[in-house]
C-alpha cells in the first residue's frame, strides 16, 4: 500500500485531510451521484433489532452494503436484481490518490444525511479483508464525526467535517468505533436541497 498524500491531523489512527477535494471536483462527484441513484435509488435500510435508519443509502460497485432483519452484509445484487452500478471514475481516482493503486475497492457505499438524520457508534467489519483501509469522503453539510475504540465504550474523540475532507480509516483506525452524532443544516449549499453525502470505499473480498 502507498500513500501519496499527507494528513493534516491523526486522531486515534484516523487519518483527516482536510478539504482536500475542490469544489470542481466535488461538483463531479455529486453529478456522477446522480446518476447513480438513478439507477440504484436510496432507501432506507432497518437494522437488525428492526428499526429503520435515519441514514438513506444506496451503492456502487460490486457489492452494495445492505441490512435487514438478518443482519448487516454486503450483497451483490440491489433489491430489484439488478447489479449495482459501476464505481466512477472520479471516485476511483480519490482513492488511487489516497490509498493504493495496486488494488480498487468493491464497494462505495453512498450515505444521504438530511438534516436530523445521525449514524451510531459502529464498526466497518463486515469486510471480509481488514487490510486494506475505508476510505470515506465528506460532500455537502458539516457532520460531527465521533471516534472511539476498538472495543465498544470508552472516551471518545469528535470533530466536525467539512465537504471536501477526506479519512483514511486503516491499521490501528480499521476496527475503531466511530460514528455521526449530527449534521449542521445550511453550511454548505453543494447539494440543491441541502443535506450531506458520505461516500465510503472498501475493499471486501
Ligand atoms: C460511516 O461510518 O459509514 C459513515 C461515516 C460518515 O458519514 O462520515
Ligand atoms: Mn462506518
Amino acid at each position: 500500500m502507498t500513500n501519496f498524500e499527507t494528513p493534516n491531523l491523526v486522531i486515534r489512527g484516523f487519518k483527516i485531510f482536510k478539504e482536500r477535494l475542490d469544489l470542481n471536483i466535488q461538483n463531479d462527484l455529486i453529478s456522477d451521484l446522480r446518476e447513480i441513484v438513478k439507477v440504484a435509488p436510496l432507501f432506507s435500510p432497518h437494522v437488525p433489532g428492526g428499526n429503520k435508519m435515519s441514514v438513506k443509502m444506496t451503492s456502487a460497485g460490486k457489492y452494495g452494503w445492505f441490512s435487514d432483519s438478518k443482519g448487516y452484509r454486503y450483497v451483490s445484487r440491489q433489491k430489484n436484481g439488478n447489479n449495482w452500478p459501476q464505481i466512477p471514475n472520479s471516485i476511483m481516482e480519490i482513492w488511487q490518490k489516497f490509498v493504493s493503486l495496486e488494488r480498487n475497492p468493491d464497494c462505495c457505499l453512498i450515505n444521504y444525511y438530511s438534516k436530523d438524520a445521525k449514524m451510531g457508534m459502529h464498526q466497518d467489519n463486515d469486510e471480509a479483508d481488514f487490510d486494506w483501509p475505508v476510505l470515506s469522503i465528506s460532500l455537502g453539510d458539516d457532520a460531527l464525526f465521533r471516534i472511539g475504540n476498538v472495543e465498544k465504550g470508552g472516551k471518545t474523540d469528535s470533530l466536525w467535517l467539512n465537504s471536501g475532507d477526506i479519512i483514511v480509516m486503516g491499521d490501528e483506525a480499521r476496527l475503531k468505533y466511530h460514528g455521526i452524532d449530527r449534521i449542521r443544516s445550511g453550511t454548505s449549499n453543494l447539494l440543491k436541497n441541502g443535506g450531506r453525502i458520505n461516500l465510503t470505499l472498501r475493499v471486501v473480498d
